[in-house]
């Protein structure tokens, strides 16, 4: 396939003047590759997801058919923004699909990271291919497919992202973000409409809260973890640094120490919080967390979180850590 180049000659989308010229432009584009067919697209509810979405919304409405996987490794809140933006607001052809059983059924006693991974990558296919099949009539596929992605890969968001789908699918692709670096995508989300929280937020890995509740999965501790993770993103939010780091996030390890609670004795697993900032995501330096929104957040998230009964501090760059613990 002819791998695709930005001209030199495109101007850098800064502002939404440009990101409504680039808007109506793939507009026409769009409609004029579609025609009265029908569009499909895997819809995480990540940035490049939900930006093609709201950009074919604009150009076809409900000749495009998203479909959301729940995996059950989402955060707090986020399946849900996705069916209250798309579906609702948008009034979006969606598919909702709440996978989770499947997924934490198949999870169930595996430690191994990888195997974890690859557990999710390959479920998350299958979800995708018995909705698609269950659809008549789709000619094309849309991906989120980025600059970046095209100069780092072939093109095809497929080892990374969960959303990577089955090679044997004979659609056409659409991908009119293809050209466009990250930044620009952000502007041209909120030039259509998409909420500032969704277009900015931060990276998310594709497995999701898989990779951050260690070891073995266990429904308690995930919920554990995802209680505290919004806790941390609430309070990051009151304080400003959300705006300010580039990811920050709570992992549970998949072990117990002893603690005191009502006077007796409690044992709960440690929620450890991890805050970098990076550029490219190869190496990363440790947000420096103000004691007072520190001592807040381990506040509540010990008094408010069934299971948790100490609060960490992850002070480790990469290297030596990775950003993920898994
Ligand atoms: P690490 O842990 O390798 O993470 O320092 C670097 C960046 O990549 C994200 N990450 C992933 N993203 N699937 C993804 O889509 C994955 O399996 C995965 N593992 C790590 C991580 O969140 C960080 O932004």
């Amino acid at each position: 396939m002819e791998k695709i180049v930005r001209p030199s000659s495109m101007e850098r989308i800064t502002n939404f003047g440009l990101a409504n010229k680039f808007i109506d432009e793939q507009v026409d584009l769009i409609r004029k590759q579609v025609g009265d067919k029908k569009v499909l697209l895997a819809l995480s509810g990540g940035v490049d997801s939900s930006v093609v979405a709201a950009l074919l919304i604009k150009a076809i409405g409900k000749q495009l058919v998203c479909v959301h996987v729940n995996h059950g490794l989402m955060r707090k809140g986020e399946s849900e923004q996705v069916i209250e933006v798309f579906g609702e607001a948008l009034d979006a052809n969606l598919v909702y699909v709440d996978a989770t059983d499947r997924f934490l059924d198949l999870l169930k006693d595996v430690s191994d990271p990888e195997k974890k991974r690859k557990i999710i990558g390959n479920e998350f296919i299958k979800v995708f291919d018995e909705e698609s099949a269950k659809l008549d009539g789709i000619s094309f596929l849309a991906q989120g497919t980025i600059y970046p992605d095209i100069l780092e890969s072939d093109g095809v968001k497929a080892h990374h992202n969960v959303g990577g789908l089955p090679e044997d699918m004979e659609m056409s692709l659409v991908e009119p973000l293809a050209l466009l670096y990250k930044d620009e995508v952000r502007v041209v989300g909120e030039a259509l409409g998409l909420p500032h929280a969704m277009v900015y937020r931060q990276p998310f890995p594709g497995p999701g809260l898989g990779v951050r509740c260690l070891g073995a999965i266990t429904r308690d501790r995930l919920h554990a973890l995802r209680e505290a993770d919004a806790i941390l993103r609430e309070e990051f939010d009151n304080c400003g640094l959300s705006e300010k780091v580039w990811q920050y996030f709570i992992a549970v390890p998949d072990f117990k120490s002893v603690g005191v609670r009502d006077s007796k004795r409690y044992e709960g697993w440690p929620a450890i919080i991890r805050a970098v900032n990076t550029t490219d995501a190869m190496t990363a330096t440790i947000e420096e967390i103000p004691y007072a929104v520190l001592h807040k957040i381990t506040n509540r998230i010990t008094a408010e979180v069934e299971g948790i009964n100490r609060v960490l501090l992850d002070l480790t760059p990469k290297p030596v850590g990775t950003i993920e613990w898994e």
